[in-house]
């Protein structure tokens, strides 16, 4: 059986761009479980199912949201800025801006994982830190909702056209590293799958 992220085949590493697209969704899915839990529940008593759902949507942005990060500012953002073309410098100005958001996120992130945690351990939240949980639930959601827009539509579809295949497929190979998988296991299977590489 494949190896997989997410519920596609490891076989995608072929094709980072949505690879990387499908983990906006991920990141959606798992943000609209924290927001809805913390709407129902609102710092008191969680039911079990409410608690699995908060315990996997907090393991996800523990472990596996940073990878995202990493794919994009260590192996993507990177190759864009090597490419010496107008269209891709109107472009890296917004980089900057994503790589600040990347921060701003990761400080939220720390505090919703802070307070859920304790949520959890505690069994119920002082009414102060349910409402302050919400309120960067919000902010999270602000700001994926610009973030992801814009790199899902300019700069992966970018990063699509004018990177070099061999680029493209570095990448796929560094995001397979990034989450402790064989990279020419992985590209084999993408092309036994007739996905060639981009
Ligand atoms: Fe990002
Ligand atoms: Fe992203």
């Amino acid at each position: 059986m494949p190896v997989t992220i997410g519920a596609k085949p490891a076989g995608d590493f072929s094709n980072p761009m949505e690879l990387l697209s499908d983990c906006h969704r991920r990141i959606e899915r798992f943000l609209a479980v924290l927001v809805k839990v913390a709407g129902q529940a609102q710092g008191g008593l969680m039911s079990a199912q409410q608690k699995e759902e908060w315990l996997r949507a907090l393991e996800y942005f523990r472990t596996a949201a940073p990878r995202h990060t990493a794919d994009e500012e260590e192996s993507l953002f990177p190759r864009l800025r090597q490419i010496d073309r107008r269209q891709v410098q109107d472009v890296l100005a917004k980089v900057q801006e994503l790589e600040h958001d990347h921060l701003q996120a990761n400080d939220w992130h720390e505090k919703v994982d802070q307070l859920g945690r304790r949520w959890l351990a505690d069994g119920t939240l002082p009414r102060e830190d349910a409402e302050h949980l919400t309120e960067v639930l919000d902010q999270l959601t602000a700001l994926y909702g610009r973030h992801l827009a814009l790199e899902d539509e300019s700069v992966f579809p970018l990063a699509e056209s004018v990177l070099p295949a061999a680029e493209k497929s570095s990448i796929g190979v560094e995001m397979a590293q990034r989450r402790g998988l064989d990279p020419q296991r992985t590209l084999k299977q993408a092309s036994e799958l007739g996905a060639p590489l981009k």
